[in-house]
């Protein structure tokens, strides 16, 4: 699948929830949400019908994002269900780390059994070591969970572990040094992410937003000037770099001031609700849910999907400032 803009689509972001068990003031501010109806939330069976009709198309890699899908009761079973479709050999999820060291009825932790059921990478969000502040963010205490969560999901044996962390001034600058080293000693790749404009004026005004270009500067000022890495890349957009002088890795994401971001994007995302959205940072998207319940045959589905991808604009709108209805947490970041 190839759109106007020469962008290849091989990636499907799946969200299957909009639920959480934390209330990021940048994704869902916790007065504003109500949640969507559960019968309005595609089945694990449907989720599974789209990844085969988009794989059919070249889709070859399926991240699992949410909400926080490891609320939803069974997702398990999906993820299971997913890395057992022939020829879909790169899952991964992302996840708040917050449930990882819960453990499933084997009596294992959450973090192996994704492992087991074949999950490659899992991306977990950590904006800060500080507890104060963490909860402060996330709107929970659930800080001591995450970073127990981390440490089952190290232990998990994934080939893949990346942290990422959204930036915000006056809330985690000085986090950038203490995070890079945690990381470091876990030997986890660290992703610094621009903040994008999905959630509420107060959370994203300029005052808190911080770009990757200031965040490297900072970095640079204490560890030396990092070293691109133009060769090395994950299924995203973020750039990475070496820190000199050791053998760590760090990413940068930034949606609002890399003019390049939209160049190589890969994607397509499918919403808990059934909606198929070529881009995360524009209002298009289009309902696959509808179809999917009326019985439509797998080659209308992929005539639909064909559809959508043709309408996928050339870049986002966010740098007009432009505020969708909709947040993060229903679209899946
Ligand atoms: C929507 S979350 C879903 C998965 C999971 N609940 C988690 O927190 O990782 C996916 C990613 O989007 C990021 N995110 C949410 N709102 C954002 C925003 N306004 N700007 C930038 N990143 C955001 C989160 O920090 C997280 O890394
Ligand atoms: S960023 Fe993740 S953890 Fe935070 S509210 Fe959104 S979905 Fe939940």
């Amino acid at each position: 699948m190839e759109d106007r803009y020469g962008h290849r689509i091989s990636y499907l972001r799946v969200s299957i929830t909009d639920r959480c068990n934390e209330r990021c003031a940048y994704c869902m501010p916790g007065e504003l949400h109500e949640w969507l109806p559960r019968e309005g939330i595609l089945t694990f069976e449907e989720m599974l019908r789209v990844v085969r009709i988009g794989m059919a198309l070249g889709v070859s890699k399926v991240r699992v994002t949410g909400g926080e899908p490891l609320t939803r009761r069974g997702v398990l079973g999906f993820v299971g269900s997913l890395t057992q479709i022939e020829g879909l050999h790169d899952v991964g999820v992302s996840t708040n780390g917050t449930l990882l060291t819960r453990k499933t009825e084997a009596g294992v932790t959450t973090a192996s059994a994704l492992r087991e059921c074949g999950v490659r990478s899992l991306n977990i969000s950590l904006d800060t070591l500080d507890r104060h502040r963490y909860a402060q963010i996330t709107g929970r205490d659930l800080h001591p969970d995450v970073l127990e969560g981390i440490a089952a999901a190290t232990s998990a044996g994934f080939p893949q572990i990346k942290l990422n962390t959204v930036l915000m001034r006056g809330r985690n600058e000085d986090q950038l040094l203490p995070l890079i080293e945690f990381a470091a000693g876990r030997g986890l790749i660290l992703r610094f992410i621009e903040l994008m404009p999905v959630s509420t004026t107060e959370v994203l005004s300029e005052e808190n937003f911080m770009s990757i270009g200031e965040a490297k500067r900072l970095i640079e000022s204490h560890y030396g000037a990092l070293i691109p890495e133009p060769g090395f890349r994950t299924n995203g957009p973020a750039s990475y770099y070496q820190i000199p002088g050791r053998n760590q890795r760090i990413g940068f994401i930034g949606a609002m001031t890399n003019l390049h971001f939209c160049e190589s994007c890969n994607k397509l995302r499918l919403t808990c609700d059934g909606n198929l959205r070529p881009c995360l940072g524009s209002a298009l998207e289009f309902d696959i849910l509808t179809p999917l319940r009326a019985g439509a045959t797998d080659s209308e589905l992929r005539q639909f999907f064909l559809d959508v991808v043709d309408r996928k604009p050339q870049q986002h709108d966010f740098r007009e400032s432009y505020q969708p209805g909709r947040k993060m947490i229903a679209i899946g970041g």
